[in-house]
């Protein structure tokens, strides 16, 4: 298993509720390390920009009104397979189907506003990585 990198987001559902910190314990706890971090407020264009392969679908624009609607914080996490990692600590995208113990189960309020974003791959890691961070801003 190689070293990798994900960008998580912890959503404005989340941060509305002050769920950072216990939302970065379950990170921890699985091995992830939180290697960049900050809390940015998206413009909806922002949002849509960072959602494009989403764009034809229905839920887009309520997708980017919701990202626009409170600040988030934006993350690299790092770790042994930390793409797939960190998609196991979040669970399922419908917080109806999330397992026991995942941060979309203990907080997430619906599939809209499931509280967490990761990569879903290298390739999608690394631009999304590149949308929210520079490179003097990852000092590992
Ligand atoms: P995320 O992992 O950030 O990637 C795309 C997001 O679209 C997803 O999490 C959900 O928050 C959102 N999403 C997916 N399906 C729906 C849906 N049916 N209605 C509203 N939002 C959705």
């Amino acid at each position: 298993m190689a070293t990798e990198r994900t960008l998580s987001i912890i959503k404005p559902d989340a941060t509305r509720r002050n769920l950072t910190g216990k939302i970065n314990a379950k990170f921890e706890d699985a091995g992830l390390r939180i290697i960049a971090q900050k809390r940015i407020q998206l413009t909806k264009a922002q949002a849509g920009e960072f959602y494009a392969v989403h764009k034809e679908r229905p839920f887009y624009d309520e997708l980017c009104e919701f990202m626009a609607s409170a600040p988030v914080v934006v993350q690299v996490l790092e770790g042994e397979n930390a793409i797939a990692k960190n998609r196991e600590v979040m669970g399922a995208t419908n917080p109806a189907d999330a397992a026991p113990g995942t941060i979309r189960a203990e907080f997430a309020e619906s599939v809209g506003e499931n509280s967490v974003h990761g990569s879903d791959a290298p390739d999608t890691a690394a631009e999304e990585i590149a949308f929210y961070f520079s490179g003097l801003e990852l000092v590992g």
